[in-house]
């Protein structure tokens, strides 16, 4: 029999497959494929303060390896998630983090504090690959002093696991080293890679927003790049994300340092993939005789 708990610090998942935030909805709307109860968590779309409409124009575009998205972090704002979406999740019966998103280091702080007293909320996951429109719009987590003030802030005001989430984009060792040391829980890796597409026939940028994000198995990996290396350069938890397609990814993100990993753009090809994956991934561990995903790192 092998034991699929895996702890986020504080917060023990009953196994280590979660979704992917901005892939899963709030969880709710896959209940109709299966009971999403099954997975270790849920992480739900990325919240802010007020309502945010998203991006006009395109929005995702298939290449090969993957899919490019510019969906600009639509929204319902944090009044209506806890007016309507977490009475809507009451019902699901795993872990659920929600991933917050700022564009000054007082939207991240709000969040926070209005999430810090729901019983409902097991963690928070912060999405730091956002314009700070104070900085000029720079990617927020570029500013390592804000990063600093952000961490020990959001250290202060949340007292259930935080986690940090990092793009290659971003200086994530430095990054990691500040989260480890203002006592951040947990790193997941990875976002979206800033991309470049262009539509040959209207001789045009393909997104209004110029960039998208990339995800999906072109990007895999890069982020085994990035969770090993924060894993074992930082020692801090590491949270794999990116690619992940099928139990074979999964593992090699154990393999390569991962204490839990997220599900993300797979959702969309296959709704089930996360359930499959992680049906998969029990069945690989009882074959090999492997009693925890722990067992699997090669380092
Ligand atoms: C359409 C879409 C929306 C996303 N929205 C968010 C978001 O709101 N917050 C966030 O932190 N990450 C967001 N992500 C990033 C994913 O959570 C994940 O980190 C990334 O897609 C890499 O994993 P994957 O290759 O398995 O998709 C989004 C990704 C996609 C494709």
């Amino acid at each position: 029999m092998n034991e699929l708990k895996v702890d986020i610090s504080t917060l023990r998942l009953k196994n280590p497959i979660m979704s992917a935030s901005g892939t899963f909805g709030f969880g709710y709307e896959f209940m109709e494929y299966y009971d999403t109860s099954v997975l270790g968590a849920i992480v739900c779309k990325g919240i802010s303060k007020e309502p945010r409409r998203g991006n006009y124009g395109n929005r995702i575009a298939e290449i090969d390896g993957g899919i490019i998205n510019s969906i600009g972090l639509e929204n319902p704002g944090i009044s209506e998630f806890l007016e309507k979406i977490l009475p809507m999740i009451k019902t699901i019966n795993t872990a659920y983090i929600v991933n917050i998103l700022g564009s000054d280091l007082d939207e991240y702080l709000y969040l926070a504090e209005k999430l810090s007293e729901l019983p409902r909320v097991d963690a928070i996951e912060v999405n730091i690959s956002c314009p700070n429109v104070k900085a000029g719009g720079l990617s927020f987590g570029k500013d390592i002093n804000l990063i600093k003030d952000l961490t020990r802030r959001l250290r202060d005001i949340f007292p259930k696991p935080i986690i940090i989430k990092v793009s290659p984009d971003l200086p994530y060792i430095e990054i990691a080293k500040i989260c480890r040391n203002e006592g951040i829980d947990a790193i997941t890796c990875i976002n979206t890679i800033q991309s470049l597409l262009i539509d040959v026939e209207k001789k045009t940028f393909f997104f209004n927003n110029l960039y998208g994000g990339l995800s999906g198995p072109a990007i895999k990996p890069i982020a085994l790049r990035v969770v090993y290396q924060v894993a074992k350069e930082v020692g801090i938890p590491v949270i794999g994300c990116g690619g992940i397609m099928s139990y074979k990814d999964a593992v090699e993100f154990f393999m390569a340092g991962a204490t839990a990993v997220q599900i993300g753009t797979a959702n969309f090809t296959n709704p089930l993939s996360a359930y499959e994956i992680l049906k998969d991934l029990m069945s690989y561990l009882e074959k090999n005789k492997i009693h925890s995903v722990s067992e699997l790192r090669i380092w």
